[in-house]
């Protein structure tokens, strides 16, 4: 079934499953976005893809593109005053707590901020995007990191804030850190993710013979492997 919907006062149809923002990216209309990732489930905490939408009999509001759903009759706005408003105020809240990051810098001069009224001590904080908790869950299906404790203590870490038994080390959670809060060294064989004080010794290439050309920590392939052939009769990688 499709969907009928006005965005930026252009009829749109759209089938019933979209979300706003896919609706919008499928039209060409552009949408900032920090928490979204295309391979993850919307989660919706960063708010910066705020748009204002309207239905019948109901008043206009703003809502996160990324998890609101299309709905027949919506008449969406997504470049209001309200919404570059909105956007802005975001976008230097996050600026305050990673000035460092050259994603949030971009995203910061595409919507006109250029600078932080406010910064927090640290240049690369947390902002609490929640990207490498679902990619780890979602993606590496390890669930090693979460966030724990609320409030002004919330924080993405490991159970217990010690070294987690069941980190793989593939650094997906480095990769996808907008603010490069999360650190990985590989050094002389050994891969340190700095973030969950975890080591990992690293696989040598058995094909091209080059110690220089170390492929990943041990654990990466005998995780896939459990996934892809064992899932459900082996328990998956042993401590090395
Ligand atoms: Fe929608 Fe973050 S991208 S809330």
């Amino acid at each position: 079934m499709m969907i009928h919907l006005t965005i930026n006062d252009q009829p749109i149809q759209v089938p019933e499953d979209r979300t706003l923002l896919e609706a919008c990216r499928e039209h060409d209309i552009s949408i900032p976005t920090l928490c979204y990732h295309p391979a993850l489930e919307p989660y919706g905490s960063c708010r910066l893809c705020m748009v204002e939408i309207a239905a019948p009999g109901r008043p206009a509001r703003l809502a996160a593109a990324c998890v609101y759903p299309c709905e027949e009759g919506l008449v969406v706005q997504t470049d209001s005053p309200a919404v570059q408003r909105s956007r802005r105020m975001t976008v230097e809240l996050l600026l305050a707590g990673a000035y460092d990051s050259p994603e949030i810098q971009a995203l910061a001069m595409e919507l006109g901020v250029r600078e932080a009224r406010y910064k927090l001590p640290e240049a690369d904080a947390c902002v609490l995007c929640g990207l490498c908790v679902r990619a780890c869950k979602e993606i590496v299906g390890v669930s090693a990191i979460s966030f724990i404790h609320r409030g002004m203590s919330k924080k993405v870490s490991t159970p217990f804030e010690i070294s987690s038994a069941v980190c793989i080390g593939c650094g997906t959670c480095v990769l996808i850190c907008p603010t490069g809060r999360i650190r990985l060294s590989d050094v002389s064989g050994l891969r340190s993710v700095h973030f969950t004080s975890s080591e990992y010794n690293r696989l040598y290439c058995q094909i091209c013979d080059d110690t220089d050309r170390d492929l990943a920590p041990y654990f990466v392939p005998d995780h896939f492997a459990y996934e892809d052939h064992s899932h459900g009769k082996d328990e998956p990688h042993a401590q090395k």
